[in-house]
């Protein structure tokens, strides 16, 4: 059964008691139980993983980089949190492990808010965008990995 990393950076772990109005109430556990739910159903599995720190966002992806190269992974869902505004260096290690897809997802739509988060380095480096569904889109962007890096595949096939 191939892998599907939920990424997730700084703050993410304070979901469901952080800024609830942008947020919303769910835990981080929450929607990390109902993304390995769903991709149980799919055929996937699900590993979670959420740090503050930078160093070991990089780590985790640079270990699914080998992962993929091995045939054991299809892809990551990655919410960057703040670092998204910020870190060259997520770009440059999403670039490092081309062709490994990396879903970018946010749950609120941060087109509608600060201008200072209009702007993202993950984006030119992903392979897809989720923005704005809440946590729904952690969902949303399980099913477009899969319908973009497997069901698409299959039908050109
Ligand atoms: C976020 C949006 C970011 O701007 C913010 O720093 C976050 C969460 C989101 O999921 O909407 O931490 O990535």
């Amino acid at each position: 059964m191939k892998k599907i990393l939920i990424l997730n950076g700084p703050n993410l772990n304070l979901l469901g008691t952080r800024e609830p109005v942008q947020y919303g109430h769910t835990t981080l556990a929450d929607v990390e139980a109902f993304c390995q739910a769903h991709g149980k159903q799919i055929g996937y599995e699900v590993e979670c993983f959420q740090s503050n720190w930078e160093g070991a966002l990089l780590d985790k992806i640079h270990e699914y980089g080998r992962l993929y190269k091995a045939g054991e992974a299809l892809g990551i869902v990655f919410n960057p949190g703040a670092f998204t505004h910020t870190s060259i260096a997520l770009h440059d290690a999403i670039k490092g492990v081309e062709p490994l897809p990396v879903i970018e997802c946010h749950i609120s739509n941060v087109h509608a808010r600060e201008e200072f988060r209009h702007h993202s380095w993950v984006s030119p480096a992903a392979a897809g965008i989720v923005v704005g569904f809440g946590v729904d889109g952690y969902l949303v962007a399980i099913d477009g990995l899969v319908r973009k890096f497997v069901n698409s595949a299959a039908r050109k096939a």
